[in-house]
C-alpha cells in the first residue's frame, strides 16, 4: 500500500493551532454539547461511536473535530481523503489495516469516486467489505468482516454527497461560520501559543476581518506579526493590524480580491446577476467548485450575493460596499 492514501495534507502550522481536547475547542457549542453526550454514552456501553460528518466551508475545525474525537476515543485516527483513494484496492487496503476501535477520518469525502463509494456502504453498516478475489469466470467474492470502526467524514459541499452514503452516518454535524466573540478567543489562544503579544483592539480588527473563521484569522495573525517585526514593533496594536490588514487588500468585511472581483463582475459584466455559475467562473477565472465551496458561502452569510434558481446576483448591500470601498475590483 502506497503511504500516499494515508496522507494529512494540513499544513504543520494548523497542526500545532489545532485544539486535541474538546474543551479547548472553541465555540460551535451546540455541537460540542451533544457530541460530549455520545462520546459519554458510547463510552460507558465501551462501543466505538457511530460513523460521524462533519459539513462547513473550509478552515471552520472539521479536521480539528475529527482528531479530538479520535483524542476523547482514546483511538488511533488514521486519516486519508476522498481524492487519495483512486481505486476500489486503495480503500479496500485501507479498511482492512483498521484495527479495533480505530478512527478513520475520509477528508473531502464528497470526491470519493461512485464506484469507491459502494465498497463503503457494507463496510459502515454491517462491518464487513466484499473483495473480489481472481478475475474472470472463476472470480469470487469474498465477504471479510472488518474491526469495530468509526468513520468520520468531512466535506466542504454536503449537496453532491450522494443519499446513500449521507444516510449512512448516524451523526451528521454542519459547522457554521463562528461568532465574533468566539473568533476573537480563537486569536487570543493563538497568540498566547505563538508567543505573539496583540491588544484587545487588534484582536478585534483581526477578528472582523476573518470572515469568522479560524484557519483565516490564525493565518491573518501570523502575517501581523511579520508585520510588526519588520516595523520593530514588539506588540500588535490597533494601527499595526489596520494598516497591515489594508495593505494586504483585505478590507472591513475581510473580504479579499478575488471576492471583491466576483461581487465587481457580477455588478459590471452581468448588471448585477442573475448569472450562471458557469458564465461567472469563466469570467472571473476560477474554479467553479472554488468559487462554490470557498468564496460563495462567505458572500452569502454576509448578505452580498444571492444564489437563485437563474443564478447568483449581487445584493444593494454588496453594491453600497463596493462603491464605498476605495479599493479596486
Ligand atoms: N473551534 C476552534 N477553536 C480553536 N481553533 C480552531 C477551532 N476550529 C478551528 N481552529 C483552528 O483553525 C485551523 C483550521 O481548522 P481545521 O479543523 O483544519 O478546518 P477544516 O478541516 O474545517 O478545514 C486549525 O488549525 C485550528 O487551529
Ligand atoms: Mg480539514
Amino acid at each position: 500500500m502506497s503511504d500516499e492514501i494515508f496522507k494529512d495534507k494540513d499544513s504543520a502550522f494548523d497542526r500545532n493551532l489545532r485544539p486535541k481536547k474538546i474543551d479547548d475547542f472553541i465555540g460551535q457549542d451546540r455541537i460540542k454539547k451533544s457530541l460530549n453526550i455520545f462520546l459519554k454514552a458510547t463510552k460507558e456501553r465501551q462501543e466505538p461511536l457511530e460513523h460521524v460528518l462533519f459539513h462547513g466551508p473550509p478552515g471552520i475545525g472539521k479536521t480539528t473535530l475529527a482528531h479530538i474525537i479520535g483524542g476523547e476515543m482514546e483511538s488511533t485516527v488514521k486519516v486519508t481523503s476522498g481524492p487519495a483513494i483512486e481505486r476500489v484496492a486503495d480503500l479496500a487496503a485501507i479498511l482492512t489495516s483498521l484495527e479495533d476501535r480505530d478512527v478513520l477520518f475520509i477528508d473531502e469525502i464528497h470526491r470519493l469516486n461512485h464506484h469507491i463509494e459502494e465498497i463503503l456502504y457494507p463496510a459502515m453498516e454491517e462491518g464487513k467489505i466484499d473483495l473480489v478475489v481472481g478475475k474472470g469466470p472463476s472470480a469470487q467474492v469474498l465477504r471479510l468482516d472488518l474491526p469495530n470502526f468509526t468513520l468520520i467524514g468531512a466535506t466542504t459541499k454536503f449537496a453532491s454527497l450522494s443519499s446513500p452514503l449521507r444516510d449512512r452516518f448516524g451523526i451528521i454535524y454542519r459547522l457554521n461560520f463562528y461568532e465574533e466573540s468566539d473568533i476573537k478567543k480563537i486569536i487570543q489562544r493563538s497568540a498566547e501559543i505563538l508567543g505573539i503579544e496583540i491588544n484587545q483592539k487588534a484582536i478585534n480588527e483581526l477578528a472582523c476581518r476573518s470572515r469568522f473563521t479560524p484557519r483565516i484569522a490564525n493565518r491573518l495573525l501570523k502575517r501581523l506579526r511579520d508585520f510588526a517585526q519588520i516595523e520593530n514593533q514588539n506588540k500588535i496594536d490597533e494601527e499595526l493590524a489596520k494598516n497591515s490588514l489594508d495593505t494586504l487588500e483585505i478590507d472591513e468585511y475581510g473580504l479579499d480580491d478575488l471576492d471583491r472581483k466576483i461581487l465587481g463582475v457580477i455588478l459590471e459584466k452581468f448588471s448585477g446577476g442573475p448569472v450562471g455559475i458557469n458564465a461567472l467562473a469563466s469570467a472571473i477565472g476560477e474554479d467553479r467548485v472554488t468559487l462554490e465551496e470557498v468564496y460563495e458561502p462567505y458572500l452569502m452569510q454576509l448578505g452580498f450575493l444571492e444564489r437563485t434558481p437563474t443564478g447568483r446576483k449581487v445584493s444593494h448591500k454588496a453594491i453600497e460596499h463596493l462603491k464605498n470601498n476605495r479599493l479596486n475590483f
